[in-house]
């Protein structure tokens, strides 16, 4: 009998009446019932009962929010001074961090992951990002230039950097606050308007922060929030021809969805956060106290339900069966548990059709004839709630679908490699190439093999630091564009080149 931490901290009332209360969907500053009068039960990944309903919005609720959107970006938003914009921007990020706990409950409650990462993470990088981003909106212009072509006394050219205009948010439910404001903060500082298409397993935190952007002042239609269906709602955004671009976090295959949709439509622009199956790669020289608890995290960090998660381990042949005994031994001591309490260090995957697949990569991994070193998929099967035992594979070859596939849950495929020299060329075996991971002490083979991964994030004896200021998103499948700094604000803008003949 594997214990499992079960003594939910209280939570707050006003966390208690948000979930009970109706939710509604959120245009242009106001609260309104869905045009299909439907809701859609969510789940309480912990127990597996119904947690919420949300309203299922489609495409007429669509049509109403970009309208409003297209509104605000010709109208309000636009009067407003880059500084009376960023003044909203902090004054939400001071009212997220005033309800900080809330937020951390409500996510962990939605999303099933545990209440001290939601306080440690989730929360408090999205309230840096916000102030990072208001930051930025009064710090973006374009430039003058000389032309090639002629002698610069006869032309006056300047490039403008102007807002791209209404943008459509779709967000995953790994880290919901996070994500929308990964989003939404940046296309603000931009000076665009957006209508925002939570992800429908965990629309919570999403729905509160609309009551905290009419608190911090931001004019109607700004900010709009459709929840529903990603085929219903998720799609009617993606095709709607007044939609100037789309920021999208979630699966490579609805990636591709979107970006049909954006052929098929006007060529909204895209940026396009992925999947991913990002390597581990540890020498025999490295620090192995280091690498070891630091390539557990990398997989079992928010049960394995991360784009960047470091789910393929490579490490030198000499020291492979200590690390993968480290590692197995460090995931054998996570405390698994509800999210809510604070024991716990691996909660409940987010609902029973992930635990389902990930279960089915599990079973699939066996019979493909791959060895299980700790975990799989007959544990903890007995108790409600959806929660899967971290697992570790060996004996595993290049083909199986664990070892190519993005399975998003606490499982890692540990292999064995010899030759420094070929050891990239193995690691980019791969359709994604969001991020990579590198333990040795040789600093010379870390920078040479950085410049050799195919992957968008390369962290060199460290894993997962991600940074306001860094930019990040993904090489090859793993994704388009990339998020944060300063690449992650200019893509919301296009750029227009003015002449004048003097
Ligand atoms: P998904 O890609 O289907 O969902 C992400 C978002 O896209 C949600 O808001 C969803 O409603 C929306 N969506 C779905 N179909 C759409 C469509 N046709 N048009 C427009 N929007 C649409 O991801 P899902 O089904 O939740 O998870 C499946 C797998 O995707 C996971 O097992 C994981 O491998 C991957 N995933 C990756 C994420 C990442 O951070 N890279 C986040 C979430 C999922
Ligand atoms: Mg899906």
């Amino acid at each position: 009998m594997i214990p499992i931490a079960n003594r939910p901290i209280p939570l707050l009332p006003e966390v208690e009446s948000f979930v009970k209360r109706p939710q509604r969907l959120f245009i242009a500053n106001t609260f309104v019932e869905p045009a299909s009068g439907q809701m859609i039960p969510t789940e309480n990944p912990a127990t597996g009962d119904v947690l919420a309903h949300i309203p299922a919005g489609d495409k007429e609720d669509i049509d109403r929010a970009v309208a409003a959107a297209r509104r605000a970006f010709e109208g309000d938003w636009r009067a407003m001074s880059p500084t009376q914009r960023a003044a909203c921007m902090f004054k939400l990020a001071d009212l997220i961090e005033a309800h900080a706990e809330e937020f951390a409950q409500l996510e962990s409650l939605d999303v099933g992951k545990t209440i001290t990462s939601a306080r440690a993470i989730d929360v408090p990088f999205t309230v840096y990002l916000w102030r990072y981003y208001a930051g930025w909106a009064t710090k973006l212009y374009g430039k003058t230039l000389d032309l090639s072509l002629a002698p610069s006394d006869t032309f006056f050219s300047y490039v403008r950097r102007e807002p791209v205009g209404v943008v459509g948010c779709i967000i995953p439910w790994n880290y919901p606050l996070a994500q929308v404001s990964f989003k939404i903060a940046p296309a603000l500082a931009a000076g665009c308007t957006t209508v925002v298409k939570p992800a429908e397993q965990a629309s919570l935190t999403n729905l509160r922060l609309a009551e905290l952007i009419v608190e911090a002042g931001f004019p109607p239609g700004v900010v709009n929030i459709v929840t529903g269906l990603g085929e219903t709602a998720g799609a009617a955004l993606a095709e709607h021809p007044d939609v100037n671009k789309i920021s999208f976090t979630g699966s490579t295959a609805v990636g591709k969805l979107i970006m049909q949709a954006a052929g098929r439509s006007n060529l909204k622009r895209l940026t396009l956060e992925l999947g991913g199956k990002s390597p581990t790669i540890v020498f025999a020289d490295a620090s192995l106290e280091e690498a070891i608890p630091t390539a557990a995290t990398a997989i079992f960090n928010n049960s394995g339900q991360v784009c960047n998660a470091g789910s393929r381990l490579y490490v030198q042949r000499n020291v492979f069966d200590r690390v993968v005994e480290g590692v197995a031994d460090y995931a054998n001591r996570l405390q698994i548990g509800v999210g809510l309490d604070e024991r716990t260090q691996l909660g409940p995957l987010v609902t029973h059709e992930q635990k389902a697949r990930v279960l089915s990569y599990m079973k699939q991994g066996l019979q493909d004839g791959a060895r299980v070193v700790i975990g799989g998929p007959d544990l903890l099967q007995d108790i409600p709630g959806n929660f899967v035992h971290p697992t570790i594979f060996v004996n595993t070859t290049p083909e199986m679908s664990i070892v190519r596939e993005e399975i998003f849950g606490p499982v890692l495929v540990a292999m064995p490699f010899d030759d420094p020299d070929e050891i990239a060329s193995v690691a980019n075996q791969t359709h994604y190439g969001l991020a990579a991971t590198i333990f040795t002490r040789d600093i010379s083979l870390a920078h040479r093999l950085a410049a050799r991964l195919n992957a968008g994030a390369i962290w060199i004896n460290c894993f997962g630091v991600f940074d306001p200021n860094l930019p990040f998103g993904g090489f090859k499948q793993s994704g388009m564009g990339r998020e944060f700094s300063q690449e992650g604000i200019e893509a919301f803008t296009e750029l227009k080149a003015v002449t004048v003949k003097l």
